[in-house]
Order: C-alpha cells, then structure tokens, then sequence
C-alpha cells in the first residue's frame, strides 16, 4: 500500500457554476487535505480532519499551491506534436501540406512510441491528466500510445484514425482494413486499465460511404465506445463534404444517417451549424467540443458557446493541438474567453475551471471516476502556482478573490504555472 498526503490550497467542483457570484458549486479550502492511496483519494477536505484519519503518513506540502482536479483535454492529434506552428495555411491546405505527411511517419513503430513518450510528458507538463486523442490511421500509433498512457497508469481515451480517401497513400487504410483494426484495439485496449476506446472517422472527407458504415458497425457493436470527429470547422470544408454527401440535409447529417450521433459523439470544432443540425446535436445529446486555439490559429471562425448552451447542449474543451499553439488548458482557457468575447459572450473563471476539469469529465460520463478530488475518485491532480512569472507575481499583489486569481491564472498561466501533477497518486513533475 502506498499511502500520501497532499497539502495545500483545494478547490473542487459539485457543479457547473451558473455566474462567477455562484460560490455553491465549488469547495474552496485555504488549508486542505488530500488522502491518498493506491491511485485513488481516499478522502479530501480541511487538512486538520484529513490528517487524522492517517496521522502516520507522509505529508507533502504544497502550500501556498492550488490542487484541483487534473485537467481533461477533449480533443488532441497525437501525430500531430511536430505539426504545431506549422505557417499560413487554413484547413484543407493545412492538412494537405504539413498534417498528412507528418502523420505518414507514424507507420513506423519506433516512431510512433518515441512521439507518445513525448505526448504523454507534455500532458503531464501542462497539467493535463486525461485526454481523448485521435491517433494516425496505422494502429501501431494507437498501440503505441495506449502503451505509453498505460506504463504511466494515465487514463487515455484514443483511436486508430479511419480515412480511406482524399489523402496521400501513407495515411489511407480500407473500409475493410480500418473496421479490423479498430475491431483488434477495442479487443485489446478498451476498458483495460485506465484506456477507453474511441471510434474515430476522421471526418466526411476523408472516408467514403463504404467507411462510415464500417464505423457505424463499429459504433453498433461497441456502444460503450465513445465516436470521435470533426464536425463544420471550416466553410471549404462543409462545401467539400457537401460535394462528397449529395443526399445528406447537411454536414451533421452524414454522421446522423451512419448512426455516430449520441451521448458519447465528441463533434470537434462545430463552428458554423445550420438550425437542423443544432436541433439534431441538442435531441441526441451529441457534443461539440470547443477548440479555441486551433480556431483562432487556423482562422477556421468563432465557437457559438452560448448560444449551444441556450439549446441544452453540453461542449467539452480542449486544445486540438497540432491545429491547436498550446498544450495547455490554461492557454485554451485564455483563447476562449477571447472568442467569447468577440461575441458579446463571458467565460467567467470559476466556469472555466469547471469546465478543464469535472465539465469535460461530465461529457464523457465520468465524473465518478475523474474531474474532481471527490474521495473514492482516481488521484488525477493539479498543483497550480499564480505567481509563477514576475508578471503573474505582481499583478497577484493586487488580487483579492479566489475568482480574481482563478483569472489571472486562466489569461495568464501556462505549464509554468503547473508547480505538480499528479496521475493516479503519483508525481510527474520532476519524476
Ligand atoms: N479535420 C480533419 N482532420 C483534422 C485535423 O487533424 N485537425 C483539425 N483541426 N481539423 C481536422
Ligand atoms: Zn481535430
């Protein structure tokens, strides 16, 4: 039995938290206490009554450090980590020019477990405890990862990209070919350990009819999968898979007639959507996730938060890195609440925080599990510093509330400011 507790300042989510005046959907603690024990906390609350139910143990102190819950990171290209900053082009050339060629070289293995000991690092450097990743189309990448995430005991929920078209040789596989595969992955990773699978048609373009039906059997067979896609992020995009989908109403619909709609459908981008398709997300409970970064970077056009809200649909977040600038949730935080505002919308910070932790871990129906630092979760935390540069440090001097500082860190953190992080109990920082 390994046995650790943790110090410092806690804060914790029970809800989503309704305006920034909403203190009832959070815990804050100045001196908490987090149990742990083999991977999971065992308890958490005021330091004084935690420490006593195990006087003995060793205490790591953190103060004056912030532990919340790790963050959730809801949509990320794994073969993507040398594609980030890639200059000048919007989606399709995007793709074209630097995405496809550098997801080519996950073909080879060695190549593929190099890059996911290095994905998995920089996760972890930047707070990031979970993420739902798209791989390459070859499965040695998403053996490679799964791998990796699962020697770090992290929990990954990831998937061997299908695509059978309207990309270089390299990166294709067949209708035939991508249902074997994922049928191999599902059989050997999901629900081992802490790894989940995910379906993952690329998107429309990029798979022919004979492809979304190998998907929705996939999806058919494995209803506790989850499905991953991209969903209306760019207008050259939505008029291309118009071409490619003549019968379809519009572009949601491709994914509706093949049965990928749902609870556990992770739509990424989600950006310019007809009433129909609005109406279809919200009846289905399918979600968008919202990619800030990626959709200021590739000036693909401004996530409607609220008025998707407005229809009772829940969004994850994330980074959407190598679309995306930054690993870090803090970054894509910053960049969302600059989309929002370019719309007259707020992402006040208590929500933002809700949101990187227990509100993705809700779209993926996993709040018991992950999100918060509830006892009988998995012990996946975050020590945050606000004062970790000199200008963090001098505009803290002027910051008098748990919701000024949660904004300093949200506009102005980055992995800089990850003093810790913990997956399932155990330090990565320094490790
Ligand atoms: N649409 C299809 N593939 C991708 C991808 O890799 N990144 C982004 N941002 N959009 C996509
Ligand atoms: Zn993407």
């Amino acid at each position: 039995m390994t046995e650790t507790l943790l110090r410092g300042r806690l804060l914790t989510f029970h809800r989503e938290p309704l305006e920034s005046s909403d203190t009832e959907a959070h815990t804050y603690l100045e001196d908490g206490g987090i149990l742990v024990r083999d991977g999971l906390i065992v308890a958490s609350g005021p330091f004084a009554e935690v420490v006593r139910e195990a006087p003995e143990v060793e205490v790591v102190d953190h103060r004056p450090g912030l532990m919340m819950a790790g963050f959730i990171d809801m949509h990320i290209h794994f073969p993507q980590v040398q594609v980030v900053a890639s200059w000048g082009a919007q989606l399709l050339d995007w793709l074209n020019n630097y995405t496809f060629p550098a997801e080519g070289e996950y073909a080879n293995a060695q190549h593929s477990r190099a890059m996911a000991r290095q994905f998995c690092s920089l996760l972890t450097d930047h707070g990031t405890t979970t993420a739902v990743a798209f791989c390459s189309v070859h499965k040695a990448s998403a053996e490679a990862l799964f791998s990796e995430a699962a020697d770090r005991n992290m929990r990954m929920i990831a998937g061997k990209t299908m695509m059978d078209r309207n990309a270089p040789e390299a990166v294709l596989d067949t209708p035939q070919s991508s249902y074997d595969d994922s049928k191999a992955l599902i059989a050997d990773w999901h629900g081992k350990g802490r790894a989940s699978y995910a379906i993952t048609p690329r998107f429309a373009i990029t798979s022919t009819p004979e492809q979304m039906e190998m998907a929705r059997s996939l999806a058919a067979e494995h209803p506790d999968c989850y499905i991953q896609t991209h969903l209306s992020e760019n207008h050259a995009e939505i008029a291309f898979t118009a071409e490619l989908y003549p019968e379809a109403r519009d572009y949601l619909d491709v994914y509706e007639t093949y049965g990928l709609l749902g609870p556990r459908s992770l739509l990424g981008h989600a950006i310019h959507l007809k009433e129909r398709e609005i109406g279809a997300m919200a009846e289905t409970g399918t979600h968008p996730v919202f990619c800030p970064t990626s959709n200021l970077f590739l000036g693909s056009g401004l996530f409607d938060d609220a008025g998707l809200r407005a229809r009772g649909i829940t969004s994850g977040i994330a980074t959407d890195i190598g679309g995306g600038t930054s690993y870090s949730m803090l970054q894509t935080l910053n960049e969302g609440y600059k989309i929002l505002q370019l719309q007259d919308q707020k992402l006040h910070a208590l929500r933002a925080f809700h949101w990187i932790t227990r509100g993705n871990a809700e779209v993926l129906g996993m709040t018991d599990w992950i999100g918060t630092l509830d006892a009988g979760t998995e012990a996946d935390i975050v020590v945050l510093d606000p004062r970790a540069t000199p200008a963090m440090a001098l505009r803290m001097e002027k910051v008098e509330t748990l919701a000024d500082e949660l904004f300093v860190l949200q506009i102005m953190g980055d992995d800089r400011s990850i003093a810790q992080t913990y997956v399932a109990g155990v330090p990565q920082k320094g490790a």
